[in-house]
């Protein structure tokens, strides 16, 4: 036998061997071997693709990770639409839910595949001859983004099924989510590192899967259920929700194990209790569980009504709620020149995330909750995002409080106050943050996103790319600026606070005399004289700009960051 032909047979029976000890360890949780006989046989087969390239194939495990970051991501149009799914947020609504069925379907009973609804975000994997080829996220349904070489760098997710035939083309609907060790592990990270944590496994799964650079997408403990399948061509068409979940998992896919086959409401409304009962064991984030018409033939004499299968629902459980104080209560003015009072709570972990401010969207709201600076209150997540207060625990409340007034107008001037301050900040003799221009910044003020320059710091891509004339890519850019500014010199810091006349040169004097920012901040009138340029009245507004509780708050803030 040649050389080649050993090598060739040896590649063969690693991959063999490493997809096997992958699908044990990844998809079912049940590992084969130890992590270093799986890495040495890995190094072996790497060294063995290195010395002949033309071995190389885009299915090997060495090929998971491409090194070549994009610039953006291109669209895909998926071969048969995603749907979304209708919500129960009772028995009552369910109940109502499975009489329209047996009325439609002329049957007493009506059987289900129960599963559990991640909260992650869905994905579209495209198989063509049982290779993975393509990998997009929902998008609007019709079109999302193409994430492959993202993608493929989750071990969950096989590069080739292991169906024998594999179908000609099939398209494999799942959920991509970060479970609860993952999130924590991933935040810690970020935080040594100085980067900005995640609100939510939610959000670190789509932030992680959104990375430009797959090598980043790579560190990040993604994983995947799939449930289901869309366009299928070259296979013949499963019968039953059931046997598409025992396909998906013979295919080598990651499936659920808590899936379960329930005929009737009191089986269904079991099946919530129970797992309603683990939710905080599952070691992953749901926030429903979703019951799908078990037989084919049913589910198309049900069809769909605007974008959402007549045949589905996701049985929503209710959100987490906690108590916590109000410590004051601000107003936001929005794009509309409305006010929203918001109220600053005391920190307080609730429904998977630490919250510190809740929204009470009116004066009428907060008339009708009376909430008051001093206030025990309930919180909760609305639909496990939006921080809301449920209401006021009465018997707690302080003496002599009084009933929140909201002001009829901010001061157009305040808002104006706050934008120049930014400007100035962001400026390119202060932090030098590239695009963060006027426009922008008259409206992160306006939407009251941001109050103050620490704020910067808080914003994520989602929140941005909301704004008009944003798109996903300026989003990242001025992230990624805002990123790059914090490695600024101190005398630019200095210079950005905008303490009154401290220019650049008086910034650079206080740090040639005082090293540290505390130090500056600590010094007396006196001393400040002592320094270069500085006489005795911007010696007195630079101790009375320290003084200042709002400003040591954004000295605060900022240092965090
Ligand atoms: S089926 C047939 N099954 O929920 C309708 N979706 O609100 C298509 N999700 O976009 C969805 N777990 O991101 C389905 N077991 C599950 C799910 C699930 C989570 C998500 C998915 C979808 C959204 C619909």
């Amino acid at each position: 036998m040649s050389n080649l032909e050993t090598a060739q047979e040896r590649v063969r029976d690693l991959r063999a061997a490493l997809d096997r000890y992958n699908h044990h360890y990844y998809v079912l949780d049940d590992p084969l071997v130890r992590d270093a006989d799986y890495d040495a046989l890995l190094r072996e087969l790497e060294q063995l693709e290195a010395q002949h390239p033309n071995l190389v194939d885009s299915t090997s495990p060495t090929q998971r990770v491409g090194v070549t970051p994009s610039s953006q991501f291109d669209s895909i149009e998926h071969l048969s639409p995603m749907l979304s799914l209708a919500n129960a947020f009772d028995a009552e609504e369910f109940g109502d839910f499975n009489r329209r069925l047996c009325e439609l379907l002329e049957t007493d009973e009506v059987e289900f595949v129960a599963e559990t609804k991640l909260d992650g975000l869905a994905i579209n994997l495209v198989y063509e001859d049982g290779v993975l080829s393509r990998a997009a996220t929902r998008g609007d349904g019709t079109t999302g983004e193409d994430v492959t070489p993202n993608v493929r760098t989750i071990r969950a997710i096989p590069l080739r099924l292991r169906h024998q035939p594999p179908p000609r083309v099939i398209e494999v609907r799942g959920e991509i989510y970060l479970d609860k060790r993952g999130f924590a592990t991933l935040n810690q990270q970020q935080e040594r590192a100085g980067l900005k944590t995640y609100a939510n496994p939610r959000n670190a799964a789509a932030g992680s899967l959104r990375q430009l650079d797959p090598r980043i997408t790579a560190t990040r403990p993604l994983n995947i259920y799939c449930y289901g399948i869309g366009h299928l061509e070259g296979r013949a068409q499963p019968a039953t929700q059931a046997d598409i979940l025992d396909e998906l998992r013979e295919a080598g896919l990651r499936v659920s194990s808590e899936t379960r086959l329930v005929k009737g409401v009191e089986a269904c409304l079991e099946y919530y209790e129970s797992i309603g009962n683990r939710r905080e064991q599952l070691g992953y984030a749901i926030d429903g569980v979703v019951y799908k018409v078990n037989s084919f033939e049913q589910q198309h004499i049900l069809g769909s009504v605007s974008r959402a299968p007549r045949w589905a629902i996701a049985f929503k459980y209710p959100p987490d709620e906690r108590t916590t104080r109000v410590v004051d209560i601000d107003v936001q003015v929005g794009r509309t020149g409305a006010l929203t009072p918001v109220a600053r709570l005391e920190p307080v972990f609730v429904g998977g995330v630490t919250i510190t401010n809740a929204t009470l969207h009116n004066a009428d709201e907060i008339k009708r909750k009376d909430v008051r600076v001093g206030d025990t209150v309930v919180v909760r997540r609305a639909g496990d995002v939006i921080p809301e207060i449920v209401g006021v625990i009465l018997e707690k409340r302080p003496a002599g409080t009084k009933p929140y007034e909201l002001p009829d107008s901010v001061p157009a001037q305040a808002v104006a106050q706050r934008v120049q301050e930014i400007i100035h900040f962001a400026s390119r003799r202060a932090m030098d943050i590239e695009g963060l221009g006027e426009k922008l910044i008259e409206q992160l003020v306006v939407t009251g996103l941001v109050n103050h320059a620490a704020e910067l710091y808080e914003l994520d891509v989602a929140s941005l790319a909301e704004l008009e004339r944003m798109g996903g890519k300026s989003a990242e850019n001025l992230i990624a600026a805002l990123e790059k500014s914090k490695a600024t010199s101190l005398q630019r810091l200095v210079f950005a606070l905008g303490i009154p006349a401290v220019g650049d040169a008086t910034a650079t004097n206080l740090v040639t005399a005082f090293g540290t920012l505390k130090r500056i901040r600590q010094a007396t009138e006196e001393e400040l004289q002592a320094v270069d340029d500085i006489g005795p009245v911007v010696a007195a507004n630079i101790v009375a700009w320290f003084a200042l509780d709002s400003n040591a708050a954004l000295i605060d803030a900022l240092k965090k960051h």
